[in-house]
């Protein structure tokens, strides 16, 4: 056996070995949600108080809200559904992109509520489903290079 193959074997072993770990996500998978009743949850819960949904100005009207951080829209990367679960459950685990620190978090955390002790799993799982529901995948159009002559 190569080197090389060698290397290659000991490498994808490796990064198997990682994702099996006591800490990995495999084998999570949540139920599929009710994206009507999410829609429900995200008002009573007054996440539109700091989050605007892309599509759905509606959900801001009426009210002054603190934040205005975007939920769904065109991503190039589809937002998986343990990424949303994570944010709402860790918010501080990984700030938003595309804001200055200090409007999204405060010493590093994120100034996004907890709900930790406030929302039922179920109905963690119905606002995964209808958060998921808004993200559109765009993906970076491939860059073409003309042919190369000398
Ligand atoms: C007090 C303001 C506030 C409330 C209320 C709030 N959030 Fe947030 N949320 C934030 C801020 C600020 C961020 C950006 C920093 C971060 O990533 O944690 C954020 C980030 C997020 C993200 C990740 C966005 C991204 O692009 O990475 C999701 C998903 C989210 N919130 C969902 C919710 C849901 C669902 C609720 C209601 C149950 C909610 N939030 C309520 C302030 C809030």
């Amino acid at each position: 056996m190569s080197i090389r193959t060698c290397s290659l074997i000991l490498m994808s072993a490796l990064l198997a070995g990682c994702n099996m770990g006591p800490k990995s996500s495999y084998g999570f998978t949540l139920p599929d949600g009710d994206a009507a009743v999410g829609k429900d949850v995200f008002t009573a819960m007054s996440c539109n108080g700091c989050h605007s949904v892309a599509g759905m100005p509606e959900l801001r009207e009426g009210f002054d809200p603190e934040l205005k951080v975007v939920l769904g829209g065109k991503t190039t990367r589809i937002k998986s559904y343990g990424e949303l679960v994570t944010s709402i459950i860790n918010p501080s685990h990984k700030l938003a992109r595309g804001y200055k620190d200090e409007d999204v978090s405060i010493e590093g955390m994120s100034k996004m509520t907890n709900y930790n002790d406030v929302l039922t799993v179920s109905e963690l799982i119905d606002l995964v489903a209808f958060l998921q529901a808004q993200y559109e995948l765009e993906l970076h159009p491939r860059t073409t290079y003309p042919p190369y002559t000398y």
